[in-house]
């Protein structure tokens, strides 16, 4: 729900079936990547998010925020996100200067934003962004000082993408690995929040494919289910039968699931242990990411993990099924667990545990027995 809000945020443009052309990526061959390039591309999205938390501070007061369910705490937090933001900015901004090259300039920006809780979800989606931006970029870094800054920027990055996550309750590290996103994938997202830069700020080496949308109608996505995608790229008539895979972005490369176009859009279905916030490109081709397969995308798409609870009633269900393969063979079982007096062990505790899982999960009877030190000529139960 929160998620589907914040995605037709970010997604503002609404995509129509056979819109107009869109932009395709150029198929010049890809200039070499620099690290100067990098830092004026880590500096350009660095300007939107601070541009973003500035812009959001201003509009929403602390008021706005307890209202919204936000405590001062939370409210203050966010302002040190802020800050963090500004400080990327006149640090990378810096480093540029420093290597005589200009710094790319702050841009126009329309965020979208409407009350303080798309703010919070698309400043949650911004930071997840920025993770997978500078995980992507880290592999084409070739100083290893520049390799240390942008890491030690990441980091930071990544604890305000888990905060802002746990502040709507959603995972706040939903997986063990975060996607890294390369230029092209991180401009194309990036690209929807900017209406235009300065004509000083010079042209990097990215180029924005067609927009790929999650459908409003998938909105609570979770592993091995069917969601849709729709998309502003133009597909030709004798393209649409396909095939079509949709590639799920991750550290060992993506995962590609069939797709298929119907309806103007791209159907498929979310492969297991994705979760949290993912990116999906459409291809034409299985095992293909190059500009000659891609389609569209990538799209974001927030898929939901089980919490805790749910997993502990799936563990309870296996149990019982497992070791209740029968249901109807007993009628009644009796449990007696026994520790002696001079329990130096402390197995009394653990027999408090153990037999509470007999009770309340398997609905047996339970008693327990001391053992006395001294031994006594019967056993009485
Ligand atoms: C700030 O408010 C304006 C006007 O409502 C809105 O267009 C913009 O997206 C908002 N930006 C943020 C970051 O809250
Ligand atoms: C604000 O909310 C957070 C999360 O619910 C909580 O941990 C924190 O103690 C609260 N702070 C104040 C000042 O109430
Ligand atoms: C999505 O999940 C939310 C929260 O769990 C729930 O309230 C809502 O009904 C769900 N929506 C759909 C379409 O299943
Ligand atoms: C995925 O869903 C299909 C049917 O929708 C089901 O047959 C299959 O067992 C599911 N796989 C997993 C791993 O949950």
């Amino acid at each position: 729900m929160k998620f589907s809000t914040a995605s037709s945020i970010v997604l503002a443009t609404a995509s129509t079936c056979l819109a107009h052309p869109t932009r395709r990526a150029e198929e010049a061959a890809a200039p070499k990547i620099t690290d100067v390039d990098i830092l004026q591309y880590a500096l350009t999205l660095e300007h939107l998010e601070d541009k973003f938390y500035r812009e959001g501070l201003a509009n929403f007061t602390l008021k706005h925020f307890e209202e919204a369910g936000f405590n001062e705490t939370f409210y203050n937090n966010l302002k040190e996100v802020s800050y963090d933001e500004t400080t990327h900015v006149s640090f990378l901004t810096t480093a540029l200067k420093g290597v005589n090259a200009t710094p790319v300039a702050e841009c126009t920006y329309a965020f979208g934003v409407t009350d303080v809780k798309t703010f919070i979800a698309t400043a949650a989606i911004l930071e997840g962004v920025g993770v997978s931006a500078y995980l992507g970029a880290a592999a084409s870094i070739v100083e290893k000082a520049y390799l240390t800054a942008a890491a030690s920027i990441l980091t930071v990055e990544s604890r305000h993408s888990s905060y802002l996550r746990a502040a709507q309750k959603q995972s706040p590290f939903p997986q063990p690995f975060d996607a890294p996103l390369d230029l092209n994938e991180v401009f194309t997202l990036a690209g929807q929040f900017i209406v235009s830069c300065p004509a000083t700020n010079g042209a990097l080496p990215v180029k924005a494919f067609p927009l790929l949308t999650l459908d409003p109608a998938f909105m609570n996505v979770t592993t091995n289910s069917s969601v849709a995608f729709e998309t502003k790229a133009v597909i030709a008539e004798a393209d649409k039968a396909g095939p079509w895979y949709a590639a799920w972005v991750s550290v060992t490369g993506p995962v590609y699931t069939p797709a298929t176009y119907v309806d103007c859009k791209f159907h498929t279905t979310v492969p297991v242990g994705y979760h949290g916030q993912n990116y999906v490109v459409i291809s034409k081709k299985e095992g293909c990411m190059t500009d000659d397969c891609v389609t569209a995308g990538p799209a974001i798409v927030e898929v939901t993990g089980k919490n805790v609870e749910e997993y502990q009633e799936d563990i309870r269900k296996a149990i019982s099924t497992a070791f209740n393969p029968h249901p109807t063979a007993f009628t009644k079982v009796s449990v007696l667990l026994m520790h002696w007096e001079n329990d130096d062990l402390d197995v009394a505790l653990l027999e408090q545990e153990l037999g509470k899982v007999f009770e309340e999960i398997y609905g047996f009877d339970v008693e327990y027995y001391e053992i006395k030190a001294t031994p006594t000529a019967s056993i009485d139960f």
